[in-house]
């Protein structure tokens, strides 16, 4: 019966977003239409898995890449994604955009705004406030950061910055950083980190440690990617130990050629904490979910 079917879906769909609600990012290394169609099924399974994914690196300049990239996306899987991109940054012709991608279903964006100083970044953050209701914090903001590996230590120091921009303008710190921030090996060195304020303050939580490998290649072992936020509500909020590199040659049993002919980099992955409400369903959902799968046998 339709009803049935469509009932199983919703909770299926209620069930998936119940599990914690996924922050993911990932500098895809030139993300152009070539790559898209070339790995659209790693693309897509991997995007299927967050309510929010930063993507950086994205050669775009007319839109096409991510309307392609939405396009497969929403055909794939059942909830409904949606986008929001600053502008090309950096320098010509390497430009490259932030690009956030999002289940409309579960998170809103509630602004937005493209850092411009006082410090300077080759692609300053393109900051995004998001609401989620799924999530015990409710609102967050997202600032990436893709750093340009000479500037490292300065551009990292220089979220500081963006940081006291952002409470100011809204008066309020629940923030995380994440991207591609080249934070380790020879980009920023153990003698260096004394020298960023993010690092000095131990106000900021760094969820992805030194020590993590965010390389794909079995020759480096550096913790570029990084994610890190700002005070107890937020850090409070997310479910403990979540913040990890995703491996994709693992997680989907591809062989490292074909992942690192995406990008060098490894995704990463946080969860947040789902709100009360959404834990207290949870096992009303799986009750129901049983007693139709039960109801549906017995009708053959
Ligand atoms: C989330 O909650 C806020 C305020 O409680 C409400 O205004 C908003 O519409 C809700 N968003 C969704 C997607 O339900
Ligand atoms: C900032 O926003 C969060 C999430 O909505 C809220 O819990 C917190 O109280 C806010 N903080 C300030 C200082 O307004
Ligand atoms: C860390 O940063 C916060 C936010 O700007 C500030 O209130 C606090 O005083 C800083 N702590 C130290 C030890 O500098």
């Amino acid at each position: 019966m339709w009803w049935r079917s469509a009932l199983l879906m919703w909770l299926f769909l209620m069930l998936r977003t119940s599990e914690g609600f996924t922050i993911c990012s990932y500098n895809v290394q030139k993300l152009n239409s070539q790559k898209i169609s070339n790995h659209r099924h790693t693309l897509t399974r991997l995007l299927s898995r967050c309510d929010v994914a930063l993507l950086q690196h994205v050669s775009d300049p007319d839109g096409k890449v991510v309307r392609t990239l939405l396009n497969t996306l929403n055909k794939f899987d059942d909830f409904l994604y949606s986008s929001v991109s600053s502008d090309g940054l950096g320098k010509s012709p390497d430009l490259q955009k932030y690009v956030y991608i999002y289940r409309t279903g579960s998170v809103e964006v509630l602004d937005q705004y493209q850092y411009r100083g006082p410090s300077s970044f080759l692609r300053p953050p393109f900051v995004v406030q998001f609401r989620s209701n799924r999530t015990a914090i409710k609102k967050f903001f997202l600032v990436p950061l893709h750093s340009d590996p000479d500037q490292a230590k300065d551009e990292i120091n220089g979220l500081y910055d963006v940081f006291q921009d952002v409470s100011r303008k809204w008066n309020n710190q629940t923030l995380c950083f994440l991207g591609d921030f080249h934070a380790a090996c020879a980009y920023l060195t153990k003698s260096n980190r004394k020298d960023v304020r993010l690092f000095r303050n131990s106000s900021f939580s760094w969820l992805i440690g030194d020590k993590v490998d965010t390389t794909v290649s079995d020759d480096t072992s550096c913790a570029y990617d990084r994610m890190v936020v700002f005070g107890e509500p937020l850090l409070k909020a997310i479910i403990p130990r979540s913040a990890k590199v995703f491996d994709l040659s693992k997680e989907f049993k591809l062989s490292r050629t074909k992942v690192m002919s995406i990008s060098e980099n490894h995704p990463l992955m946080v969860k947040l904490k789902s709100s009360t409400l959404m834990l207290q369903a949870t096992p009303l959902l799986l009750l129901l979910l049983s007693v139709i799968g039960w109801l549906s046998l017995s009708d053959q």
